[in-house]
């Protein structure tokens, strides 16, 4: 037996979303829509998975690499249509040994694990099989045409006419179909562009194989919110709201805590532990670890972070990338960014911002301070108004304090420089040279007190 592998069109403009950015690149719950077709796929197509591309080729590979490495490409250099897009991905298909295509339109966001081994279930020995729901209004969607029970194709909304084909019954193609790729082979040359829309659709393949006498079956996969296409602003938000809900009513079950729930939006990625105490609004996406017993509190961004038990986030912070183990004290107002690694029980206050630098157990910058490259030892005390600087305008050099140094406000480090384990660093210094253990360094100008104030100029000479 052929490998069966999938096949997800995704070169479309997405003209409806008024917007530059490729379609399948539009975030639900901040992750683009593609990412979770690809999480849906992956159960029974990993290794084998193939992604038609065009519009923004390069943003939509870069995107998808990143989450899904071993994925295949191939291009629709120009956008003719879904049977095209298909056609474009055939020679690689057949050169892989693939035997049966799972095709997929890469707008539907809300496809799950569950839904797709349905649809696989319901495709056996079939040469071409479509998923089929059932909507009030059939909208822009294709139109499932039977006539006495039986199947006899698939109509473009634009292409219906009702004095030629009925009132719709409400039965539309979801955009997930199931193809021999012999079938594809024969039939895929044959599919013309005269319609209202002047492309190549992939759904005259059903007409085409019906004729030829191949087995065509459409799956009734019911009422199913889990594969509605989003092609507008307006369906995009829709499907993220049945996304929040549903991800939030799990979170609720599990037994996280969640404050204005409806105002919380958080990525099925992310791995939140029964315990957390969640206050909306906040946001908290990518792959993010929020453990029992730590406190996202209002207003905060969490990407790609982990918050370990106990540790506090309070309003107004962002983290991305970063790390808060236990106990730690974060923000409000304070910025994590990449790298930022926060000891336990370690205070980040407001208006600090780290970048690749690790903050020692229990050591504090509560205020107003930049650490960037920066290894800072456990217990010590960062001033306000430090900062790290880490950039001469080429290169990035490391700053190292050790443990329970106390660093005077407003100081600078000029890296690459090291500072001791215990050394206090005087307020105000610029410091350019390594502070051994135990020292006290000022490096500032000394204070010249020159008189009464009345007889001096305004640049403090005397009269
Ligand atoms: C398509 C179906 C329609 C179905 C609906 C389900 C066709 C002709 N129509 O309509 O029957 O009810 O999906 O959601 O297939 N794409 C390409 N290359 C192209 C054109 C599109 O890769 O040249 C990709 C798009 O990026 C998108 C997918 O194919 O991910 C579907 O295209 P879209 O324009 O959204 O089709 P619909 O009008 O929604
Ligand atoms: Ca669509």
């Amino acid at each position: 037996m052929g490998i069966q592998a999938a096949c997800v069109l995704a070169a479309g403009k997405g003209t409806r979303m008024h917007s530059a950015k490729p379609k399948v690149l539009q975030t639900v719950l901040g992750e683009p829509m593609v990412r979770y077709v690809l999480h849906a796929l992956e159960e029974h197509f990993a290794g084998n998975i193939w992604l038609v591309t065009g519009h923004g080729a390069e943003a939509v590979q870069k995107s998808v690499l990143s989450f899904a490495p071993d994925a295949h490409f191939v291009l629709q250099r120009e956008q003719l249509g879904t049977g095209h897009a298909l056609a474009c991905a055939l020679p690689a298909l057949k050169e892989a040994g693939v035997d049966r295509v799972l095709v997929i339109n890469g707008d539907i966001p809300l496809v799950g694990r569950k839904v797709l081994a349905d649809f696989l279930a319901g495709c056996a020995d079939t040469d071409l099989a479509f998923a089929t729901i059932t909507l009030p209004d059939p909208g822009a969607y294709g139109r499932i045409v039977r006539k006495d029970g039986h199947l006899l194709g698939i109509v473009e909304a634009k292409d219906y006419e009702i004095s030629r084909y009925g009132a719709p019954s409400g039965e539309v193609n979801a955009g997930l179909y199931s193809l021999k790729l012999a079938l594809c082979e024969e039939l895929l040359p044959l599919i013309g562009n005269a319609n209202k829309s002047g492309e190549y659709y992939i759904t005259d393949l059903v007409g085409l194989a019906l004729e030829r006498g191949y087995t065509v079956k459409g799956v009734v996969c019911g009422n199913n919110t889990a594969l509605l296409g989003v092609n507008s602003p307006l369906e995009l938000a829709e499907a993220e709201a049945m996304l929040q809900k549903s991800v939030n009513s799990a979170l609720l079950a599990s037994g996280v805590l969640l404050h204005a729930p409806q105002t919380v939006r958080i990525s099925p990625f992310a791995e939140i532990e029964p315990g957390a105490d969640i206050t909306g609004p906040c946001e908290i996406t990518g792959h993010s670890r929020v453990c029992a017993d730590a406190r996202i509190m209002t207003s905060c961004v969490v990407r790609d972070s982990v918050v370990e038990g106990g540790a506090e986030i309070r309003p107004f912070s962002h983290l991305e990338n970063a790390i808060v183990h236990a106990e730690a004290l974060v923000g409000p107002y304070a910025r994590l960014r990449p790298g930022a690694e926060l000891g336990c029980r370690s205070h980040v206050g407001n208006f600090v911002e780290l970048k690749k630098t690790q903050l020692g157990e229990g050591a504090k910058a509560n205020h107003l301070t930049y650490l960037g490259d920066a290894v800072i030892g456990s217990g010590t005390n960062i001033g306000a108004g430090t900062i790290t600087c880490n950039y001469d305008g080429r290169h990035k050099f490391q700053t190292h304090i050790g443990a329970n140094a106390f660093i005077g406000s407003n100081t600078a480090m000029v890296a690459p420089v090291r500072v001791g384990d215990n050394a206090l660093i005087g307020a105000g210094s610029i410091i350019t040279k390594d502070v051994p253990d135990n020292e006290l360094a000022i490096a500032r100008a000394r204070q010249k007190n020159l008189g009464a104030r009345r007889n001096l100029g305004t640049d403090g000479e005397k009269k």
